[in-house]
């Protein structure tokens, strides 16, 4: 959450700036801004709203071979010109972005900064004073980051400009991500590669509480004690265009189409040359040495999750446990003797996720990432990682990473299987390959999926998805996509629980979105549906083929019977794309989110 960027080089920073915070937009985007320094001082432009809003009050003269920026999403005040970032030193001299939560703010606030008259309500205004009280008091700059950063509690990461200094942006980090890209005769920072691949795709990567001092030609990292570390910088595998929306209207059509070639992507990926699906040995041996896996996660990766408890439990008949991370930490159940942790986050940097997972390891527990982000949070803490490849998932509803979850889930659960000579009755390439067409299929009948969202949902306050076994939990994926981007109330259910108490809330032309992709609870769902039907509910029936009836809305083309999450979820997206996108909503930033959630 909130995106930083920076730049010290030779060239005019702000359009490398804005261009780069652009690219963070899906970090947050409830306000932005820039400071640019020049021979005149530092230049401070911020407003409430998007990037476009920041573009219009940035003055174009302003030319600055330095520059820091922000894009925020909201934590400690409400999203206003006042609150955003930059934020200043009473006496101007030091500017300062960040991201993360300072836990002890205003403890701080008490203990030093009792004469300073704040203009924010902000945690980060009081990052600032503090760096300008020791400076006060007669430390150098860095001495005064760093005793600063000495006393902070919570996550960080920073970036600050001294008006009295036209070669250094210091930079740290703690908890939050950030990255020093580097360049010929110009550095750059960022929470992510993505917002800087047009300038370098050589990164640092920085670890917790690290100091960077950032010139133009020189990058040194220092741990708090002032100790010089010296890394090696990797190579960002980004290609400019997968951050391009190209000819799609949305970030998220894009990445629902991507789909298929997703698919294919893993299963190349995690194939051998003998075409058998293969995966590190030591995950392997953790998964066998291990008597229950624990499963964590949130919103949609802890929807992956569910599913992935069914791939795992009844195809390497291991037991597993799906926990949702921000309650997990707090309400620990009894763990078995040999549990092993499986965190599942598209992002990689879920603070939620990674409290559990600085918990277990302290614990001394067996850890795996899986996430879409290589050298993410979560990924780099875990003791073992499986990427997703799905390439960058940019839209904030999250879709490709989604069937990438489930896909790298299977595969976990048929590697084991076979490790341990556990009999699977299917191939599992085979089956793959066939969601990839089946996917294919339901990308091409986008019409029919915007005149069912027209239908159903048009003028709707609120919609029920039901379905039973593993066609439940892809109801609570449907439902979620559904209110994130549309703002519809909307409700997943096990088809069972509805008459337990919910039905009282079905009216005349109430949707119902079932899915039934069962055969062993085709019957029973459909028994559900005729329930509702019967106290006025508008039912859209999406059935797999060879369990379709005349009544159904939808029918998805045949796949193996454990695996019809993977396709029957398109349909969900689809329809929450076009319920959004029919009532004006703005489908890649909905109100209030943002993608990466990094505060707990
Ligand atoms: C919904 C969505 C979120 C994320 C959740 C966890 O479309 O994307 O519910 O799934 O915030 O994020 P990750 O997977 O990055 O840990």
């Amino acid at each position: 959450m909130c995106g930083i960027v920076g730049y010290i080089g030779n060239n005019d920073s702000k359009e490398i700036l804005l261009k780069g915070l652009e690219k963070l937009e899906y970090r947050g985007y409830d306000s932005a801004g820039i400071a640019l320094r020049n021979e005149r001082g530092i230049h401070v432009f911020k407003e409430k709203g998007r990037i476009a809003d920041l573009r219009g009050i940035v003055d174009e003269d302003v030319m600055a071979n330095i520059g820091i920026g922000h894009t925020r999403w909201a934590t400690h005040g409400v999203p206003s010109k006042v609150n955003s970032h930059p934020h200043q030193s009473t006496s101007g001299r030091f500017t300062l972005v960040h991201n993360g939560v300072i836990e002890n703010y205003d403890l701080l606030k008490r203990e030093f900064l009792t004469d300073v008259t704040f203009v924010s309500e902000t945690d980060t205004e009081v990052i600032v004073q503090m760096i300008e009280l020791f400076v006060q008091e007669g430390l150098e700059v860095l001495e005064a980051f760093r005793k600063t950063l000495t006393l902070l509690h919570g996550s960080y990461a920073l970036a600050l400009l001294d008006a009295q200094d036209d070669e250094t942006i210091y930079v740290a980090k703690n908890k939050s991500p950030l990255l020093v890209g580097l360049g010929d005769d110009f550095n750059v920072v960022a929470s992510d590669a993505m917002a800087m691949i047009q300038v370098t795709n050589q990164y640092l990567e920085l670890m917790d509480k690290e100091i960077v001092i950032v010139k133009k030609n020189d990058v040194t990292i220092q741990n708090l004690n002032g100790d010089i570390i010296s890394r090696v910088p990797f190579t960002a595998e980004l290609d400019a265009s997968d951050i391009e929306k190209g000819t799609y209207p949305h970030y998220m059509l894009k990445e629902i189409d991507e789909q298929p070639l997703v698919m294919r992507k893993i299963i190349q990926t995690y194939q051998n040359e003998q075409g058998e699906l293969t995966i590190n040995p030591e995950i392997i041996s953790a998964m066998n040495e291990s008597d229950r896996v624990y499963i964590i996660a949130a919103g949609t990766s802890y929807h992956a999750g569910l599913v992935g408890k069914q791939f795992i439990e009844g195809i390497a008949k291991l037991p597993v446990e799906v926990h949702i991370a921000s309650e997990f930490v707090y309400n620990m159940p009894l763990l078995t003797e040999k549990p092993l942790f499986i965190f599942i986050s598209q992002s990689g940097e879920t603070a939620d996720s990674r409290a559990v997972l600085v918990k277990v390891k302290e614990m001394g527990y067996r850890t795996l990432t899986i996430t879409n982000v290589p050298g993410s949070t979560l990924s780099r803490e875990a003791e073992y990682t499986l990427l997703l490849h799905a390439g960058p998932e940019i839209a904030v509803a999250s879709s490709k990473a989604y069937t990438a979850q489930l896909a790298v889930l299977a595969i976990l659960a048929e590697v084991t299987a076979k490790s341990q000579n556990i009999r699977v009755d299917f191939d599992l390439v085979h089956e793959l390959g066939i969601i990839a067409n089946a996917m294919e299929v339901l990308c091409d009948s986008k019409e029919l999926f915007e005149h069912i969202s027209r239908e159903f949902l048009s003028v709707t306050r609120n919609a029920f998805f039901i379905g039973r076994g593993v066609d439940y939990y892809v109801c609570l994926e449907g439902a979620l996509k559904l209110k994130e981007i549309s703002y519809i109330q909307a409700e997943g259910f096990a088809g069972g629980e509805l008459k337990h108490g919910t039905i009282a809330l079905i009216e005349e032309g109430t949707p119902i979105i079932a899915l039934a992709t069962q055969e062993s609870v085709n019957l029973s769902i459909r028994g559900n549906v005729k329930e509702v039907v019967a106290r006025g509910a508008n039912p859209c029936i999406i059935s797999m083929k060879g369990l379709n009836m005349d009544e159904d809305s939808f029918v998805i083309p045949e796949v193996h019977e454990l695996l019809t999450p993977l396709i029957s979820v398109i349909p969900m997206q689809l329809i929450a794309y076009y319920a959004a996108l029919h009532r004006d909503c703005d489908v890649d930033k909905p109100r209030n989110l943002a993608k990466s959630v990094t505060v707990e």
